[in-house]
């Protein structure tokens, strides 16, 4: 007969085995989506040096494309008292943020894919993605977003935007760059030569929609 610590000790290795293979599953099904965005949380460092650069106020909407287990919503609300709202399409980190966000007032989190999201009530857009989707992103930031909505990056730079400031929390741990973009009143020109081109209208935006590539 084993004796019951042996019994315990069988049980929670094979619960945590169990977990850990569901979460490898379930990043590897979502590859195709996420690329290399996988569910790694931001530290609350780099969490408290983007909310020191970005005020908010309380009318504001932030939105977390991809937003893990909730954290960068709910230091959000808890600091600046917006209404918060986060997607996310892997499970496990989807039902981590619901637990995490149970009962918080402001703080919204959807299951889904955000490149199927209209964002243009984004005041604030955050994200924690991967290199290769960030030219993609970028093109659905600046069709989508009003005039003066801010885009903070964690890590990675949207390509061909000019940031209004890069910062980089002072810690060995946290100190990669946090890159801090203003969505501007014309679109960038086509090509160098040319003048900027006035954004249409948000009305104009939202009928355009279909054109905007989406998966
Ligand atoms: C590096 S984590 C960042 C989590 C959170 N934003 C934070 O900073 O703590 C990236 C998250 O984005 C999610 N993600 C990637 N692509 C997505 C998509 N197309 N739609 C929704 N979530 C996505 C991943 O599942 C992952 O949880």
């Amino acid at each position: 007969m084993m004796p019951l610590w042996a019994v315990i000790f069988i049980a929670a290795a094979g619960i945590l085995l169990g977990l850990k293979l569901l979460y490898a599953a379930s990043i590897a099904g979502l590859l195709p989506v996420t690329r290399g965005a996988l569910f790694v949380s931001t530290g609350l460092p780099r969490i408290k040096e983007f909310l020191d650069a970005v005020p908010m106020k309380p009318g504001h909407c932030p939105i977390d494309l991809g937003c893990g287990d909730g954290r960068v919503l709910r230091a959000a609300v808890r600091r600046y008292g917006v209404k918060a709202l986060g997607f996310e399409i892997n499970p496990m980190a989807y039902l981590a943020a619901r637990i995490l966000c149970a009962g918080r007032k402001g703080v919204r989190v959807r299951y889904g894919n955000f490149w199927n999201m209209d964002l243009s009530g984004g005041d604030v857009v955050f994200c924690y993605l991967f290199p290769d989707l960030m030219e993609r992103l970028g093109g659905k930031l600046m069709a989508e977003l009003h005039e003066g909505s801010r885009v903070v990056s964690c890590n990675f730079s949207l390509p061909g935007w000019k940031p209004i400031c890069i910062r980089r929390p002072v810690s060995v741990r946290h100190g990669d760059p946090i890159y801090i973009y203003q969505i501007p009143d014309s679109l960038p020109s086509p090509d160098a030569t040319s003048e900027p081109r006035p954004r249409p209208a948000l009305s104009q935006r939202i009928l355009s929609r279909s054109d905007h590539g989406r998966t």
